[in-house]
């Protein structure tokens, strides 16, 4: 009897050990469905002309906000992007198809400015701007209202002496910005708080100098954090639950 009874407590304990493996994996393909499904280039387009709009209309609410969406196009005329390291220009493409006309992509790699133009020229979209320039010395004379950068922050860290790098594409950016704009940075490496604190280390570091030379002013802020996407799937890796991308946007002070 009892032995009968073991064995029954056994087989329970294989099929409950069995129905939790499968829910776990499972899980984990819903995951990766998710990832699969869900369009990065088009959740960030949407969400940086949500921005623009909010500003247009005179707010700073949270582009996850349900604000109101309608728009003429003909404002975001006046919201020049610059798409850093724009690689195929695809994103200047779903940007384009937001409404937003004055579109500038630039790559260092000669290569990667010939697909986007040829990309675009295939699609039709025709007016966007591509050049060959490298971010870290820019030759481009001109600001704009909005810089867009999915994936180059990424690549630059990877250089060997990424940190300087990084510092030099931070410096970068504050001039082709205009004061006021606004910069939308996606990332697979680097969270929105680790992004924060990069903004707020380079404030520091550039405020600190200049207030050296001139010997005065407390604030050390060159972007402030405006707001992130919140709509990312996340998925959970060895306990902690996460999103294997980030969306941020700072406007420059
Ligand atoms: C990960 S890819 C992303 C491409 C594109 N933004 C996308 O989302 O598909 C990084 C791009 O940054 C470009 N890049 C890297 N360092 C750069 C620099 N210093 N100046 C300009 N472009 C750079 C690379 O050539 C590459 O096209």
């Amino acid at each position: 009897m009892i032995k009968i009874l073991m064995r029954k407590a056994q087989c329970w304990g294989y099929k409950v050990i069995g129905m939790l493996l499968i829910l776990k994996i499972s899980q984990i393909f819903r995951n990766m469905g998710m990832l699969e499904k869900y369009d990065v280039m088009d959740t960030v387009a949407i969400w940086t002309k949500k921005l623009c709009v909010s500003f247009i209309q005179g707010g700073l609410s949270s582009a996850n906000d349900n604000i109101k969406f309608e728009v003429d196009d003909k404002y975001l005329f006046d919201y020049p992007v610059l798409d850093l390291g724009t690689g195929n220009g695809l994103l200047l493409q779903a940007l384009a198809k937001q409404g937003f006309s004055d579109l500038t992509g630039t790559d260092y790699s000669e290569g990667a400015i010939e697909l986007a133009r040829n990309l675009a020229a295939r699609d039709g979209f025709t007016t966007i701007s591509f050049l060959v320039d490298d971010v870290l010395e820019t030759k481009l004379d001109r600001k704009f209202k909005v810089i867009t950068d999915k994936g180059t922050l990424d690549a630059i860290g990877l250089h060997p002496d990424g940190r300087a790098k990084r510092v030099m594409y931070w410096e970068s950016i504050s001039n082709l910005v205009e004061p006021g704009g606004l910069v939308v940075i996606t990332s697979c490496n680097h969270t929105k708080d680790e992004l924060l604190q990069e903004v707020e280390e380079f404030g520091m570091r550039k405020f600190g100098k200049e207030d050296a030379d001139r010997g005065a002013g407390d604030s050390h802020q060159i972007f402030r954090y405006l707001d992130h996407v919140q709509t990312y799937p996340t998925i959970m890796f060895g306990g902690v639950e996460g999103s294997q991308v980030c969306t941020v946007a700072f406007q420059r002070v």
